[in-house]
């Protein structure tokens, strides 16, 4: 078993989730988008501000490559990384992605007032345009897909069930 990897819409609950696995399975915790914070030295909408979308992007795909390099990591991911195709090919094949699937309500109910640059600067319609086509990507990259409407405990039960039965 390699790296276990969080997918997801925005407000899936990946990074709880995430920080919790890591603790029951004794596994390094690894959150992308706060280690590309660290690399820029400033926080994910100032990137956005001062740099672009496009420069967040490259720094993503950075981070995601930068994967290969780890072992045995429960890693979150940012909402968008998983949706582009070479961040994709650049997952080692034996890493297992887990697909967090929430309804679009809940993620919508958590992010709605948060400074994500992709919400502050779309309507709620086109934030659910972007979760339907999002949600494609997710169930095509992912190894495996678990109902995040569940609280985080049970989701975490549920990964940890599929983990040790060698199914993620
Ligand atoms: C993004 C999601 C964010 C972060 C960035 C872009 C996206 O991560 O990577 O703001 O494109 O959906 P979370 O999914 O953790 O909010």
């Amino acid at each position: 078993m390699n790296n276990l990897i969080l997918c997801g819409f925005m407000g899936c609950g990946k990074t709880t989730v995430g920080k919790l696995l890591s603790r029951r399975l004794r596994m390094e915790y690894i959150d992308l988008d706060a280690e590309l914070e660290a690399e820029a030295g400033m926080p994910i909408p100032e990137i956005f501000a001062q740099y672009g979308e496009a420069y967040f992007r490259e720094l993503e795909h950075e981070a995601i490559k930068g994967l290969a390099k780890r072992i045995r990591c429960v890693v979150s991911t940012g909402g968008g990384a998983m949706t582009f195709a070479r961040n994709v090919s650049a997952i080692d094949r034996r890493d297992a992605v887990v697909f967090l699937d929430a309804a679009f309500e809940t993620c919508y109910a958590r992010i709605k007032d948060s400074d994500r640059p992709i919400v502050r600067r779309s309507t709620a319609q086109a934030l659910h345009e972007l979760f339907l086509k999002r949600r494609a990507a997710y169930l095509c990259c992912s190894s495996f897909c678990v109902d995040a409407n569940l609280p985080a405990e049970q989701l975490v039960d549920t990964i940890i069930l599929l983990y040790n039965a060698g199914t993620v």
